[in-house]
């Protein structure tokens, strides 16, 4: 038999035939409470292309990025990539119809990804991706708007102060830093790529890298450690405290984002045991609009993106994760062939209503088919039977037990 290729995923309903597959119905979980925050929060769904030019990529998400492009030229000899990400494909869209649309404008997505990674924990080639993103507000206010939506994203799902952290940062206090410190500002994109990896790489491959640009590692580390809020962090921690959402977020001067086009607030969440690679990350991106418009819309934008994967494995580890079942509300029992034509009017009817219906498709024991609706954990069985004046239902509640006669006009759930 063919196995999918590495990175990628089945995904199956519960229950799942190996502890180890991965689940449709938490997947659907984690979209319902996506959208349902995001929705909350007045943002307003769209999408984009999963292929797009490969040169939407190239100069604008940064090498780390690039190099995990699932790229190909196309028949029609176009240069062309899956999409690794959502960002460069909004910016795309707003800024060619920003003019139709009030500022802020407040998107969310949730498209499926695809990076020619390492296969790893919490790395796989593909995963979808919840984006929320905001274009026309420069200030803080926005920044904390966006973080809180992210705060309760993961609240949403159950998840508390004690399972999450936002950590807080900034590339402007960096890119202050690094110019103190003597840096060549047209490098500035190579220093924070080095000070990202900074808890990934040893100080033997870190440590000559910053001095190749002037730099030593522990004056490094120092500014890394000093933990003072900049005016813009202060003023998104007031925001974020006057919601009550204190605890979720502290600055950090150790994230700094791997991709090329963060200018201002950047951040990212963990869980709190530091078990997991990080759950989402974001910031603000305030020249991709104008770059992506060759100098025509200029939008201030920030957002962030958060995977399903990490997102699953952390919500099994904590024991967030719902039980699923089929919710089948009735089961029809069909133990007289001759009443199975009235039997499908009452299915129809009954999903016509909305509710859940199982019947066996083909003839079947009673006791069968009873057996099938306890394994259903089915709420009712209807049976129809044929009585002098005419065919009647018999309904019975599983869970009590107890029977009602009904006519079949008056057969409801
Ligand atoms: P990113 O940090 O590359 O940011 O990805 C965001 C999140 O997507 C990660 O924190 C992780 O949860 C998940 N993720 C990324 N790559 C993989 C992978 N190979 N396997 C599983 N999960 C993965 C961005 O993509 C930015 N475009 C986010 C953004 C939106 N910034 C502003 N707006």
């Amino acid at each position: 038999m063919l196995d999918r290729l590495p990175g990628f995923r089945d995904f199956y309903p519960e229950p799942l035939p190996t502890p180890d597959a991965w689940s449709a119905d938490l997947r659907q979980h984690i979209f319902d409470v996506w959208r349902q925050t995001a929705l909350r929060y007045g943002f307003r769904e769209y999408d984009g292309p999963p292929l797009e030019p490969l040169e939407l990529y190239t100069n604008k998400s940064g090498a780390e990025i690039v190099g995990q492009l699932f790229n190909f030229v196309d028949k029609g000899k176009r240069e062309v990539s899956m999409r690794p990400e959502m960002t460069p494909t909004v910016a795309r869209m707003v800024a060619s119809a920003e003019r139709s649309y009030k500022k802020p404008i407040k998107w969310f997505s949730m498209p499926q990804l695809f990076r020619y990674e390492k296969q790893q924990k919490g790395r796989l080639r593909e995963h979808f991706q919840f984006n929320c993103d905001l274009f026309g507000e420069p200030g803080p206010g926005a920044d904390a708007e966006v973080v809180s939506l992210l705060i309760d994203v993961l609240r949403g799902l159950g998840l508390t102060a004690e399972d999450f952290v936002i950590r807080l940062s900034t590339r402007q206090a960096w890119q202050q830093f690094f110019e103190r410190s003597g840096g060549d500002p047209a490098r500035a994109y190579e220093f924070y790529q080095i000070v990202d990896k900074l808890d990934r790489e040893p100080a033997e491959i870190s440590g000559p890298k910053l001095a190749g640009l002037g730099l030593t590692l522990s004056a490094v580390q120092g500014f890394l450690h000093h933990g003072e809020p900049t005016p813009e962090l202060a003023q998104l921690l007031q925001n974020l405290a006057a919601r009550g959402l204190s605890d979720y977020a502290q600055v950090d001067y150790g994230i700094i984002r791997g991709l090329a086009y963060y200018t201002g607030i950047v951040f990212e969440a963990f869980d709190r045991k530091g078990e997991f690679r990080a759950i989402a990350g974001g910031g603000r991106y305030d020249g991709l609009v104008k770059q992506v418009s060759d100098g025509k819309v200029d939008l201030p934008a920030l957002g962030f993106g958060m995977g399903d994967v990490v997102l699953a494995e952390l919500l099994k580890s904590r024991k967030k994760v719902p039980a699923f079942t089929a919710n089948v509300d009735a089961v029809v029992l069909i133990e007289d062939e001759q009443l199975r034509p009235a039997s499908l009017g009452v299915v129809q009817r009954l999903r016509d209503a909305g509710h859940v219906i199982e019947y066996s498709l083909v003839p079947q024991k009673g006791d069968k088919q009873f057996k099938r609706a306890q394994e259903f954990a089915s709420r009712f069985t209807v049976r129809l039977e044929i009585a002098p004046d005419g065919v009647r239902a018999r309904i019975k509640q599983l869970a009590t037990r107890e029977e009602k006669v009904v006519s079949l006009a008056d057969l409801a759930l």
